[in-house]
Protein backbone atom coordinates (compact mmCIF):
# COMPACT_ATOMS: atom_id res chain seq x y z
CA UNK A 1 0.00 0.00 0.00
CA UNK A 2 1.35 3.21 -0.48
CA UNK A 3 0.62 6.62 1.03
CA UNK A 4 -0.71 9.39 -1.44
CA UNK A 5 0.18 13.20 -0.56
CA UNK A 6 -3.23 14.80 0.12
CA UNK A 7 -4.26 18.01 -2.62
CA UNK A 8 -4.91 21.28 0.15
CA UNK A 9 -6.45 24.34 -0.68
CA UNK A 10 -6.10 26.64 -2.65
CA UNK A 11 -6.04 23.86 -5.73
CA UNK A 12 -8.37 24.02 -8.78
CA UNK A 13 -8.56 20.09 -8.12
CA UNK A 14 -10.16 20.16 -5.55
CA UNK A 15 -13.09 21.82 -7.00
CA UNK A 16 -13.42 19.11 -10.42
CA UNK A 17 -16.74 17.01 -10.35
CA UNK A 18 -16.03 13.66 -9.83
CA UNK A 19 -17.11 10.83 -12.18
CA UNK A 20 -19.35 7.39 -11.33
CA UNK A 21 -16.92 4.44 -11.09
CA UNK A 22 -18.25 1.76 -13.54
CA UNK A 23 -16.27 -1.62 -12.05
CA UNK A 24 -15.26 -2.21 -8.69
CA UNK A 25 -12.19 -4.40 -10.12
CA UNK A 26 -9.10 -5.04 -8.38
CA UNK A 27 -7.57 -1.28 -9.56
CA UNK A 28 -10.21 0.45 -7.79
CA UNK A 29 -9.95 -1.40 -4.91
CA UNK A 30 -6.07 -0.73 -4.88
CA UNK A 31 -6.80 2.96 -5.00
CA UNK A 32 -9.18 2.27 -1.98
CA UNK A 33 -6.36 0.86 0.21
CA UNK A 34 -4.46 3.31 -0.60
CA UNK A 35 -6.89 5.98 0.43
CA UNK A 36 -7.38 4.16 3.50
CA UNK A 37 -4.08 4.30 4.41
CA UNK A 38 -3.55 7.81 3.73
CA UNK A 39 -6.39 8.64 5.55
CA UNK A 40 -5.13 6.87 8.43
CA UNK A 41 -1.59 8.26 8.59
CA UNK A 42 -3.18 11.49 7.74
CA UNK A 43 -4.77 11.19 10.82
CA UNK A 44 -8.17 11.89 9.45
CA UNK A 45 -11.90 9.96 9.47
CA UNK A 46 -12.75 10.51 5.89
CA UNK A 47 -11.38 10.98 2.50
CA UNK A 48 -12.48 11.53 -0.89
CA UNK A 49 -10.06 10.34 -4.12
CA UNK A 50 -10.15 14.02 -5.47
CA UNK A 51 -7.92 14.99 -2.22
CA UNK A 52 -5.43 12.74 -3.75
CA UNK A 53 -5.76 14.52 -7.73
CA UNK A 54 -8.31 11.57 -8.35
CA UNK A 55 -12.34 12.62 -9.51
CA UNK A 56 -13.56 9.42 -8.89
CA UNK A 57 -16.53 8.50 -6.72
CA UNK A 58 -14.47 7.27 -4.34
CA UNK A 59 -14.66 7.74 -0.38
CA UNK A 60 -13.07 6.33 1.89
CA UNK A 61 -14.46 6.54 5.69
CA UNK A 62 -13.82 5.45 9.69
CA UNK A 63 -15.38 7.00 12.73
CA UNK A 64 -14.10 4.46 15.17
CA UNK A 65 -12.80 5.78 18.40
CA UNK A 66 -8.82 5.79 19.33
CA UNK A 67 -9.77 2.83 21.68
CA UNK A 68 -11.80 1.00 19.47
CA UNK A 69 -11.19 -1.43 16.34
CA UNK A 70 -10.58 -0.26 12.96
CA UNK A 71 -14.22 0.12 11.54
CA UNK A 72 -13.27 1.15 7.53
CA UNK A 73 -15.96 1.60 5.60
CA UNK A 74 -15.46 1.86 1.15
CA UNK A 75 -18.51 4.12 -0.68
CA UNK A 76 -18.21 3.53 -4.35
CA UNK A 77 -20.74 6.42 -6.36
CA UNK A 78 -22.14 7.12 -3.56
CA UNK A 79 -25.82 8.57 -3.14
CA UNK A 80 -27.99 10.11 -0.71
CA UNK A 81 -31.30 9.37 -0.76
CA UNK A 82 -32.96 10.45 2.08
CA UNK A 83 -32.27 13.35 4.51
CA UNK A 84 -33.77 13.86 7.62
CA UNK A 85 -35.52 17.27 8.43
CA UNK A 86 -33.77 17.79 12.03
CA UNK A 87 -29.90 19.30 11.81
CA UNK A 88 -27.35 19.28 14.13
CA UNK A 89 -24.46 21.55 14.27
CA UNK A 90 -20.36 20.20 14.28
CA UNK A 91 -17.38 21.71 14.33
CA UNK A 92 -15.99 20.57 11.09
CA UNK A 93 -12.74 20.19 10.02
CA UNK A 94 -10.87 18.90 6.44
CA UNK A 95 -7.96 16.98 5.82
CA UNK A 96 -7.67 19.45 2.50
CA UNK A 97 -7.95 22.44 5.24
CA UNK A 98 -5.47 21.86 7.69
CA UNK A 99 -6.46 22.97 10.97
CA UNK A 100 -9.07 24.50 10.10
CA UNK A 101 -12.36 24.08 11.73
CA UNK A 102 -15.92 25.95 11.32
CA UNK A 103 -19.64 24.53 13.31
CA UNK A 104 -21.87 23.70 9.76
CA UNK A 105 -25.54 22.82 10.24
CA UNK A 106 -26.33 19.62 8.31
CA UNK A 107 -29.22 16.89 8.09
CA UNK A 108 -28.43 14.98 11.60
CA UNK A 109 -29.80 11.70 9.46
CA UNK A 110 -28.88 10.21 6.23
CA UNK A 111 -29.72 7.39 4.52
CA UNK A 112 -27.14 6.49 1.42
CA UNK A 113 -26.71 3.84 -1.08
CA UNK A 114 -23.38 2.73 -2.71
CA UNK A 115 -21.25 -0.04 -3.55
CA UNK A 116 -18.80 -1.57 -1.35
CA UNK A 117 -15.35 -2.88 -1.72
CA UNK A 118 -16.66 -5.82 -3.18
CA UNK A 119 -18.77 -4.02 -5.89
CA UNK A 120 -22.33 -5.08 -4.27
CA UNK A 121 -24.87 -2.69 -3.75
CA UNK A 122 -25.28 -1.50 -0.18
CA UNK A 123 -28.01 0.88 1.98
CA UNK A 124 -26.67 2.41 5.08
CA UNK A 125 -28.55 4.49 7.67
CA UNK A 126 -26.08 6.65 9.23
CA UNK A 127 -26.06 9.68 11.85
CA UNK A 128 -23.62 11.20 14.17
CA UNK A 129 -20.50 11.33 12.95
CA UNK A 130 -20.79 8.89 10.64
CA UNK A 131 -24.00 11.17 8.66
CA UNK A 132 -21.45 13.96 9.05
CA UNK A 133 -18.45 12.39 7.76
CA UNK A 134 -20.29 11.04 4.87
CA UNK A 135 -22.13 14.16 3.83
CA UNK A 136 -18.98 16.05 3.77
CA UNK A 137 -17.10 13.71 1.41
CA UNK A 138 -19.83 13.22 -0.89
CA UNK A 139 -19.25 17.49 -1.28
CA UNK A 140 -15.89 17.00 -2.30
CA UNK A 141 -17.17 14.43 -5.11
CA UNK A 142 -19.45 17.54 -6.08
CA UNK A 143 -15.94 19.90 -6.06
CA UNK A 144 -17.20 21.58 -2.85
CA UNK A 145 -15.18 21.94 0.72
CA UNK A 146 -16.66 22.77 4.00
CA UNK A 147 -15.81 26.50 3.59
CA UNK A 148 -17.81 26.89 0.60
CA UNK A 149 -21.28 26.11 3.07
CA UNK A 150 -20.17 28.93 5.06
CA UNK A 151 -20.55 33.08 4.81
CA UNK A 152 -17.59 34.81 2.61
CA UNK A 153 -16.33 36.16 5.16
CA UNK A 154 -15.59 33.43 6.87
CA UNK A 155 -14.47 31.54 3.84
CA UNK A 156 -12.27 34.08 3.07
CA UNK A 157 -10.86 34.09 6.31
CA UNK A 158 -9.71 30.57 6.37
CA UNK A 159 -8.72 30.48 2.89
CA UNK A 160 -6.60 33.90 3.36
CA UNK A 161 -5.11 31.98 6.39
CA UNK A 162 -4.19 28.78 4.61
CA UNK A 163 -2.63 30.78 1.35
CA UNK A 164 0.12 32.05 3.72
CA UNK A 165 0.72 29.19 5.58
CA UNK A 166 1.71 27.03 2.25
CA UNK A 167 3.78 30.26 0.90
CA UNK A 168 5.50 30.58 4.37
CA UNK A 169 6.32 26.62 3.80
CA UNK A 170 7.37 27.60 0.12
CA UNK A 171 9.77 29.82 1.25
CA UNK A 172 11.02 28.41 4.50
NI1 LIG B 1 -12.63 17.13 3.55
Amino acid sequence: MTILSIVTAPDRRLKVKSKPVETVDDGIRRILDDMLETMYQAPGIGLSAVQIGLPKCLITVDVSRDDEVNAPLYLVNPEIVEYSEEVETYNEGCLSLPEQFADLDRPGVITVEFLDYHGQPQQLRAKGLLSRCIQHEMDHLKGRLFVDRLSTVKRGIILRKLDKAKRQKVTA
